[in-house]
C-alpha cells in the first residue's frame, strides 16, 4: 500500500467513529465506552448501535436526565454527526440505533475498492508479528489425516494473517526428538545389509535376467525386512528398482513400524533404543548421521506433500529448541516455578490434576520442556506477538498448562485480550463413513498421499467421462484434476467449524451441487464467463464508470463486497476459517447475487474482482490459472442453464 493511502477501515470501523463522536456528547462523563456496532437484521437496516443497554446500567440512579434506555438510544441517534454513509436511522427495542446505509455511498465506496485495488481493503489487525506452528508431523512416521486437517487450518489461517498485513513465521515444529525417533535410529544403527546377485539367461538368450536379492538385518540377527530388487535386461535396461532407490525413497512409516514393534516385544532393543536417545543427544557421531538420514527421508516425504497442496513451512523442529533448554528452565526455577515431585522437575498447574512435567525423573527433557522453551524462543529471539499452535483438540490440556506457565512466568500478560498472545486452534477428529477414526480397510490410519492421490484421480475420471480427455491435452488434464481434487479436499475440511468432527467423504466433497470446492469454482468460472459475454472492460469500468446500485439485489451485492474486510477480520480474531466460507446469510446473497449479475455485467466484474477471486485466493488457490480450464469445463457440463 502506498504510504500515502489513506486508511479506510471496515465498514463498522467507520460507523464506529461515527458513533464515537456521538457517544461523547450524549454521555461525557462515560469516557471509557467504547461503541458497539455489529451487522444487523436486514429487515431493521444494516447495521446497529449496541450501547444504550448497557449505558443505561451504568447511569441509571447517578442522577442521569435519562429516563430509561430508549431516550439513551434516541440521543445517541440525535447526537451522531452527519455523515453521507448513512441513509437513515431508526430506534428499535430497548434503545438499538438501527442504520441502513447510503446506496450512493456504498456504489462509490466499491468505485473505490475496484480503482485502488482490494489490499487496500485488508482489516487493520492490532499484531504486526505472529508465529503459526502448523502440520509438524513426527520425523519418522507417515503424515496422517490427522495432519492434513492441522496443514490446511494452519496454511489459511497464515493466509489470512498475511492478507492483513501481519508478517507471518510458519513453523513446522517437527517431533524430530525423543525416543520415537530415537528407536528408528537405534534400528537404523544396527542394521547390517546382505546382497547377492542371481544371473539367469533365457534359454532363446535374447535377455539376460538379473536379481539382486538384499537382507537388511540388525545385530541381533534377526530379519527385520527383505527386498527383492528385478532388473530385465534385454535389448534395452529397464530398470525396475534398485538398492540405491530403496535407500533413498525407503518407507519411513514402515520403517518405524518394524521399529516400534521391536520395541514393544524385545526388551534388549528396547534398552539399547533409550541408550540411543542418549548417544544421540550426546552427540555421538553414529547415531547423529543416522538420526539425520531419518531426517532427511521424512523431509523429503512431507515436502512432496506441502508441494502438491502449495504449502510452504519453515522447519524449526524440536530438536533445533534443544540447546536453549537449559537456560530456559534455568529461568523459570529462579522464578520459582518449578518443582520437584517424585524424582522429575514440574510446574504445578492450578485446577489442573497432573503437574506440567519439563525435566522427566530420568533427567530427559521432553515434549513439555521444549514447547515452553520454543515459546520463549518465538518471543524473545523472533519478537512475535501472537503465538498460534494448530493441533487436535485433544492437545488443548497440553497447550492451557504451556500458556498458564508463561504468564506465571511473567512472559505473557494475564488474561487473554492483550499482547503478546498465544492461541491453541484445536480441531475436530476426521471421521469414516462409519462415525468411526477414519482408518482404511487394514485399519491402519489413512496416509495423506493416499488420499490426495484418489482425490486427483476421482476427478480425472469425471473429466475424462465428459470428453476431455479428447478436448485437452494430458497436461491440462492433469492441472485440472488436480486443482479440483485437492481443493475439493481443502474446501471440505475449511468450511466446517474447525473444533467438529467432520466425516470424510469423496462423493460429497467432489459434489458440484453442495458447498463445495468444484461448486466455488463452477461459480466462479460462470462468472468469469458472463463477463466475458458481456465484452465489458475491467479497466475501463475503473476510468469511466459511475456505479449505480438499482436493484435491490444489487445493493446487497454492494454491501456485500464491501463487508468483505470486516468478515477478514472475524475469521482473523476468532481464528475460524470457515468464517470466510460461505455462511448461511452469505450463501444467500451469493446465490441472488449470480442470479442478478446474469442480467447485470457491469457489475459482475466487480464481482469477480473482489469477491469469489479474492476469497480463494486466501484459501490458496489460484483461481486465475483454473480459469481457463473450468470455463472449458462448467460450459461443458452444464451449458444449458448458463448460456
Ligand atoms: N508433533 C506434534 C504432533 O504430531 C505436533 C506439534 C505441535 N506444535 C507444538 N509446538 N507442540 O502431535
Amino acid at each position: 500500500m502506498a504510504a500515502d493511502e489513506e486508511v479506510v477501515g471496515t465498514v463498522k470501523d467507520q460507523l464506529a467513529k461515527l458513533f464515537e463522536e456521538s457517544l461523547r456528547v450524549t454521555v461525557p462523563d462515560q469516557t471509557d465506552t467504547d461503541p458497539l456496532i455489529a451487522a444487523c437484521n436486514p429487515r431493521f437496516g444494516d447495521y446497529q448501535c449496541n450501547n444504550a443497554m448497557s449505558l443505561w446500567t451504568k447511569i441509571k440512579g447517578t442522577g442521569s436526565a435519562f429516563t430509561g434506555p430508549q431516550p439513551v438510544g434516541q440521543a445517541i441517534m440525535t447526537n451522531l454527526p452527519r455523515s453521507e454513509m448513512i441513509e437513515s436511522c431508526s430506534i428499535a427495542g430497548p434503545g438499538f440505533v438501527n442504520v441502513k446505509l447510503s446506496r450512493q455511498w456504498i456504489a462509490k465506496s466499491i468505485q473505490k475498492m475496484l480503482i485502488k485495488g482490494i489490499e487496500t481493503w485488508s482489516p487493520k489487525l492490532r499484531v504486526k508479528r505472529a508465529v503459526v506452528d502448523f502440520s509438524s508431523p513426527n520425523i519418522a512416521k507417515e503424515m496422517h489425516v490427522g495432519h492434513l486437517r492441522s496443514t490446511i487450518i494452519g496454511d489459511t489461517l497464515a493466509r489470512m494473517l498475511e492478507f492483513s498485513n501481519v508478517e507471518v513465521l510458519r513453523r513446522n515444529h517437527v517431533g524430530d526428538w525423543g525416543t520415537q525417533v530415537s528407536i528408528s535410529v537405534c534400528l537404523r544403527v544396527c542394521m547390517h545389509i546382505y546382497v547377492s546377485v542371481y544371473l539367469f539367461v533365457s534359454s532363446d538368450l535374447a535377455c539376460i535376467n538379473i536379481i539382486v536379492r538384499v537382507l537388511v538385518m540388525d545385530k541381533c540377527s534377526s530379519t527385520y525386512s527383505k527386498v527383492l530388487v528385478y532388473c530385465i535386461l534385454g535389448n534395452k535396461v529397464v530398470k525396475v528398482s534398485s538398492v540405491k532407490h530403496w535407500y533413498t525413497v525407503p518407507d519411513n512409516g514402515a520403517f518405524y513400524k518394524a521399529s516400534k514393534q521391536r520395541f514393544d516385544s524385545d526388551p534388549g532393543f528396547k534398552e539399547r533404543a533409550q541408550q540411543a536417545v542418549v548417544s544421540l543427544q550426546g552427540g555421538k557421531e553414529k547415531y547423529r548421521k543416522a538420526w539425520s538420514q531419518i531426517c532427511e527421508i521424512s523431509r523429503k516425504g512431507y515436502e512432496k506433500v506441502y508441494q502438491r497442496l502449495g504449502i510452504v513451512l519453515e522447519e524449526k523442529g524440536e530438536s533445533f529448541y534443544n540447546p536453549y533448554i537449559p537456560g530456559v528452565l534455568e529461568e523459570l526455577g529462579k522464578k520459582g516455578l518449578i518443582e520437584e515431585s517424585e524424582g522429575a522437575r514440574v510446574i504445578f498447574i492450578e485446577g489442573k490434576k497432573y503437574p506440567f512435567i519439563v525435566v522427566k525423573s530420568d533427567g530427559g527433557f521432553n515434549y513439555a520442556s521444549t514447547d515452553l522453551t520454543a515459546l520463549w524462543y518465538r518471543l524473545n529471539e523472533e519478537k512475535a506477538e501472537w503465538m498460534i499452535y494448530v493441533t487436535d483438540v485433544g492437545q488443548r490440556e497440553h497447550f492451557e498448562m504451556l500458556f498458564t506457565a508463561a504468564k506465571r512466568a511473567g512472559w505473557l500478560p494475564p488474561g487473554d485480550n492483550s499482547y503478546p498472545k498465544a492461541n491453541h486452534v484445536g480441531f475436530g477428529l476426521v471421521l469414516g463413513e462409519d462415525g468411526k477414526r477414519f482408518r482404511t480397510r487394514s485399519t491402519e490410519v489413512v496416509k495423506l498421499v493416499d488420499l490426495l492421490d484418489e482425490a486427483k484421480s476421482r476427478c480425472k475420471a469425471a473429466l475424462v467421462e465428459r470428453g476431455k480427455a479428447e478436448e485437452w491435452t494430458e497436461e491440462e488434464l492433469e492441472q485440472t484434476a488436480e486443482a479440483v481434487g485437492y481443493g475439493a479436499v481443502k474446501y471440505a475440511d475449511l468450511k466446517n467449524n474447525r473444533l467438529t468432527n467432520y466425516t470424510f467423504n469423496f462423493d460429497q466433497m467432489l459434489n458440484d451441487q453442495g458447498n463445495t470446492a468444484v461448486y466455488l469454482l463452477y461459480a466462479h468460472a460462470r462468472i468469469c464467463s458472463i463477463i466475458r459475454k458481456s465484452g465489458k472492460d475491467v479497466e475501463e469500468l475503473k476510468k469511466t464508470g459511475a456505479l449505480v446500485l438499482e436493484h435491490p439485489n444489487e445493493r446487497a451485492l454492494g454491501l456485500h463486497l464491501l463487508q468483505f474486510a470486516e468478515i477478514v477480520e472475524e475469521a482473523c480474531t476468532n481464528l475460524l476459517p470457515n468464517v470466510l466460507l460461505w455462511g448461511q446469510r452469505r450463501r444467500q446473497a451469493d446465490s441472488c447475487c449470480v442470479k442478478r449479475l446474469q442480467r447485470s455485467c457491469g457489475n459482475a466484474s466487480i464481482y469477480l474482482v473482489f469477491g469469489q477471486s479474492t476469497r480463494y485466493d486466501i484459501l490458496g488457490e489460484d483461481s486465475s490459472h483454473l480459469q481457463k480450464d473450468f470455463d472449458n469445463y462448467v460450459w461443458a457440463h452444464d451449458y444449458r442453464y448458463y448460456a
